[in-house]
């Protein structure tokens, strides 16, 4: 099955809502000073703002064709969970993707397998594209441990969505090695796939073919314009999760160039 593309943007906590719809608007004007020929084979453009940005900022960012995410969300519908919001809380806003377990979420707010796994499944359930981020210490790695921390943390999520009749196949995973966020250093592609690999190996084993065949996979990780190539060129890497290089315009407009070489 072709898999489409996904370039997708995390702002963290960067941008007040001025400065996300300056963003917005300077991306529209590259992308029509461009033909419609060289838009063939975009990838997919996704940004996931901070919660405050996020209203008013769908619009804008529709004129480069480019989709709404949060950062975040929790789980229950409503409920005494102050500085939470929700799944339709986020729709509401005009997001259609939701960033889960993300690392920094991991270390910073303890958010354990089975809380991201819970979250991910209330996302599919709410028609949100979850895109679940997992990763390795930089310990784990020079331990060994890569193979089997990604596939404890890739299995809370399979095993939440095993009954799961349909809406599976919309999951997106990205692979972020935490030693190389925000650090100028990367992952090397071949050894981003061999994790990518192992991920949609998994997925079969649990959820089938046909699911396998269909999840995307992103590696994540100082990807930058001069970068992001590279790690496309593998069969199992479908595009990137982007921090830093997302925040300017220009950068990520020519991220978007460079995923079609
Ligand atoms: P950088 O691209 O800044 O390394 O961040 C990666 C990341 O954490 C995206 O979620």
């Amino acid at each position: 099955m072709a898999r489409t593309r996904l370039l997708a943007g995390n702002w963290k906590m960067h941008k007040t809502r001025a400065e996300a719809v300056e963003f917005a608007e300077k991306l529209a004007q590259l992308s029509s000073d461009i033909s419609d020929d060289a838009v063939i084979g975009y990838p997919e453009l996704l940004i996931c703002a901070t919660f405050t940005a996020l209203p008013g900022l769908m619009e804008p960012l529709q004129k480069s064709n480019t989709r709404l995410g949060a950062q975040n969300m929790h789980e229950a519908d409503h409920g005494a969970y102050t500085g939470e919001v929700s799944a339709a809380m986020i729709k509401e806003l005009g997001c259609t993707y939701v960033i889960l377990g993300h690392s920094e979420r991991r270390m910073y707010f303890a958010e354990s397998d089975a809380a991201v796994a819970k979250k991910t499944l209330v996302a599919l359930d709410h028609q949100l594209t979850p895109i679940v981020c997992v990763g390795e210490s930089l310990e784990e790695r020079e331990n060994g441990e890569t193979s089997t921390r990604i596939a404890a943390q890739v299995g809370a999520v399979l095993d939440a969505l095993k009954d799961k009749q349909d809406g599976a196949e919309r999951l997106v995973i990205a692979y972020e090695p935490i030693w190389a966020i925000g650090t100028g250093r990367t992952a090397s592609k071949e050894d981003a796939e061999v994790v990518a690999r192992a991920i949609r190996e998994q997925v079969k084993e649990k959820l089938g073919d046909h699911v396998a065949s269909a999840v995307r996979i992103l590696y994540g990780g100082s990807v930058k314009p001069e970068n992001i190539a590279d790690f496309l060129s593998e069969a199992d890497i479908d595009g990137s999760l982007v921090g830093g290089a997302s925040l300017e315009a220009e950068s990520f407009f020519r991220m978007a160039h460079n995923s079609t070489l």
